[in-house]
Parts: structure tokens; sequence; C-alpha cells
């Protein structure tokens, strides 16, 4: 008998799926984020070691992006994998709507004793734009139900080029234009600080920090009693092509909010967990946000899980019986997941134990070395970096100072940053840009040795995309 379309033929030997059949499938089945399907080749990884990844040819790279910004101890780290191994032989998951288990309230107790003080609840959910919806939603509920509300506090401050994540709330407060003008029609209005970073090539110069402070300072005044939060990743805003803040920014940002009194949400999804030498960004201007958004790091980069951290002030207006309607609507089935909280633990023990932080002024000195030698090369624009991350920025025609002529970009069209970063691969490195940006971001555990392997790879891929 013929099984009928949408039956299992329990006949049928199971399929084999050599690595030509995986490609072909990978090409036609799954769509991948952030990625143009029809140029799309595909890459198999099969495996990973500390710093490196394995395709399923045997060939190895360095995971120069981190796997999207994410991994901390490497790949395989012998304490992840059996945190994850032991609660498996506990149970998997369990929901934390009106429920817990005692991983993830170890997992919280141990966030909230490493956190800026006074960040003291934790809302947990599964990825970083989760995250950061959360902080906007308990930012705008807060002011209907804080002691003395103020229900006209409804709008948000961004900073210009900021990244949130890709949900509707989170990209109305994001200002790089190709991943959110499409969708303005659906998100709502943010007012717009210009970011203060660096001066890049081919764009205007940005505000000083003073010229930067006094136009916060200004939209505030202006929109005095409507303004529910400032929200703003510290230091350096990554997505936006790894811009990185002038010293005393985020000081300035949370004197003048305070002053105001309006709530600073602080997104350190990208930056947390050791990225820019402190484990949070923010300890580096001694500030204290009201909400702290993490994700990424927060796993070690192993499985999905965020986190959205309150003080008591914004915890205390959601507290009410339930008919008073205070309670904070929202949540994902996998909040909270218990294996994510194990190799959060997990990680945060290793932090503990094994020096992560000691050792990285080291890392960031010779990864600076390293792309001063890029910073040379004649269609290099631009090298930021902040901590253990560096943007090398690619440029048709540098600046030239003594003519007083400004940078010329390459024509979007071109994609110097993407051909870069496929060169990159042929030199063992896995890279990923941002537009005309190359990325160099590997995990906190990778040595000198790998960050010189990584370098060389990163300037033979930009050498060859830009000859
Ligand atoms: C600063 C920042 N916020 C939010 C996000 C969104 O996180 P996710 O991709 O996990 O949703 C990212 C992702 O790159 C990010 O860099």
């Amino acid at each position: 008998m013929t099984p009928s379309v949408g039956t299992i033929d329990a006949t049928r030997p199971p399929r084999p799926a050599p690595c030509d059949d995986l490609a072909t499938w990978d090409r036609e089945h799954v769509w991948h984020a952030f990625t143009q399907m029809q140029e799309y080749e595909p890459l198999l990884i099969e495996r990973g070691e500390g710093a490196w990844l394995v395709d399923t040819s045997g060939r190895r790279y360095i995971d120069g992006s981190a796997s999207m910004w994410c991994n901390v101890h490497g790949h395989r780290h012998p304490r992840l994998d059996a945190a994850v191994r032991e609660q498996l032989d506990r149970v998997a998951h369990v929901t934390n709507l009106g429920l817990s288990n005692p991983t993830t309230v170890a997992f919280a107790r141990r966030l909230v004793e490493i956190a800026p003080p006074g960040l003291d609840r934790v809302f947990f959910t599964g990825d970083g734009s989760s995250a950061t919806e959360a902080a906007l939603k308990m930012a705008f509920q807060y002011w209907r139900q804080a002691a003395r509300p103020e229900p006209a506090r409804t709008r948000f401050v961004a900073i210009g080029d900021a990244y949130h994540g890709d949900t509707l709330g989170a990209i109305g407060v994001g200002g790089v234009d190709r991943f959110t003008a499409l969708f303005a029609p659906l998100t709502f209005d943010a007012l717009r600080l210009p970011s203060p970073a660096l001066p890049r090539p081919g764009t205007a110069t940005p505000p000083s920090l003073a010229e930067s402070l006094a136009g916060l300072e200004a939209l505030l005044v202006a929109h005095a009693g409507t303004v529910a939060a400032v929200i703003m990743e510290p230091l350096v805003q990554m997505a936006g092509g790894v811009l990185v803040h002038p010293e005393g920014f985020l000081r300035g940002v949370r004197e003048i909010t305070q002053r105001h009194d309006v709530l600073l949400i602080l997104d350190e999804i990208a930056v947390g967990f050791g990225r820019t030498g402190t484990m949070f960004a923010c300890e580096q201007e001694a500030v204290v946000p009201d909400l702290l958004c993490l994700a990424k790091g927060l796993t070690a980069g192993y499985l999905p899980m965020a986190a959205t951290l309150a003080t008591g002030r914004i915890w205390e207006a959601f507290l009410g019986t339930h008919a008073e309607h205070r309670t904070f609507f929202h949540g994902h089935t996998y909040g909270g997941n218990p294996l994510a909280a194990a190799v959060g633990l997990a990680s945060l023990d290793i932090f503990r134990d094994e020096d992560v932080l000691a050792e990285l002024p080291a890392k960031i000195a010779r990864l600076e070395a390293g792309v001063a030698r890029l910073a040379a090369l004649p269609h290099v624009g631009a090298v930021r970096q902040c901590g253990l991350v560096a943007g090398v920025e690619l440029v048709h025609t540098v600046a030239d100072a003594a003519r007083a002529r400004p940078a010329v970009p390459y024509p979007w069209q071109e994609q110097r940053g993407t051909r870069a970063c496929l060169a990159a691969r042929r030199h063992g490195a896995l890279l990923r840009q941002l537009g005309d940006v190359v990325v160099v971001m590997p995990p906190l555990c990778i040595d000198d040795d790998e960050i010189d392997l990584l370098v060389a790879a990163a300037e033979a891929g930009v050498v060859e995309a830009t000859a």
C-alpha cells in the first residue's frame, strides 16, 4: 500500500544524511536570521571546543563572533556541560508562572549578588529582545502604578544608532535604520538623542559629550512629565557598528535622568558578563540603572535565557491584591528554564574560580595591538575597541586630514564587510559584519596565540575584500 501524503511510511528506511543533503536541506528549509536566503551558502558547524568551531568536513575555525556575541568560556567547557547534564537528571523544564524550581531560584540569587546594588528582582525571559521588551513595559506600567502615579509618562528616549532587539517594542527604540525603517508604521515613536560615539568615517561629526548631555537635558525639559525612561547600551553600541561612547556619557545620563526623575534602562545584553573588561559595563562609571537587561553571556552562550533586573522601587509598584490589577501580565513559556539557569550558575562559578576577569586586561591589550595593524590598511577608515571587542570599519577612501577631506564609504551594495568575513573563513576564522564594519569579538576564554590567529585571519579577509 502506498502511504498517503501526510502519513509516516514505517516501511521506508531512515534517510541517510550526507553533508551534501544537509547543505541542500539547509538551503531549502531553514530560514536563517539576518540572512539573504537567495545568496546564502551553507556552512554547517558540527562541533566546538574552546574558542574553536569545526564544520562537517572537519575544518576548524576560531569563533571570532563568540557565536553571535554570547559565548564566554568556550564551547564544551566541562563544567558547563556537566551542569546541563546534572540538571537534566532532575528536570528539563517547569513553568515559572506561579511556580518555581531550586536551580532558577539559586541563579536569581547569584545574579542579585553580583549585579550593581539595588537590582534585586529578576524577571526571566528567553532572549535579549524579550528582556528589553519586558523592561519597556515595566517602565510604562510603573508610572501608572507608582505611589504617586504619573500616567502621562508614556514615552521613551533612545540613543541614535541604538539596537535593543527585533520585537516591535525593541525596534521602536532601535535606531539602526536598515533594521527598523520598514516597520516604522507598526512601532511607537521614541524621542531620539544623537549618539555621542566617536566620529565615524563618512558620517556627520557626532555631538561632543557636553553637547550630548545638554541635548538630553533639553529633551527632558521639552517633554517634561511625559518621559517614562531613557534606554541605552552602556559604553558601546554594538550593533550600531561598535560605537564607543566618550567616557562620562553614561554617568552624565544617569545624573540627568535622576534629576528629572526619569527611569534609566540599561541594555547590557551584548556587553554584560565581562565583554568590556568588568562583569557589567555600568560598573566602569559606577552607575546603577532602574532596570538592567541581560541575555547572551548570561548562560555563557549555551542556552537561550534573558533577565530583566529591577530595583525595589519598580517592584513595589506592582504589588497588591489580584483585584487591584497591578500584576505584570507578561511572560514567556520558557522563562526561567532550569537547564539554562543551571548553566548560568556554572558560568558564574567559572568567573569566580578561574580568574576570568583578572586575565582580561592582557587579552584586551593583545587584541588592541593586533587590530592596530589593521588600522594602517589602505581601506580601513577606523578601528574602534571597547574591552574584548573591536570593530574594523572599511571605507572606499580614508579621510585626509591634511586636505580636510572626509572618508568616503563604500557603496553599501558592494557588501565589503560581508566579503571580508567570508574571505576570513578561508583563513580560519568565523567573523560577522555589521554593514562595512568587521566585528572581532571572540569568547573571553581565547588565549594569546588564538587572538593572533584571529587578527591575522581578519586582516587577510579585509585585504582580500578591499583589494
Ligand atoms: C544590545 C543588544 N540588545 C538586544 C539584543 C537582542 O538580543 P536577542 O538577539 O537575544 O533578541 C542584542 C542582540 O544582538 C543586542 O546586542
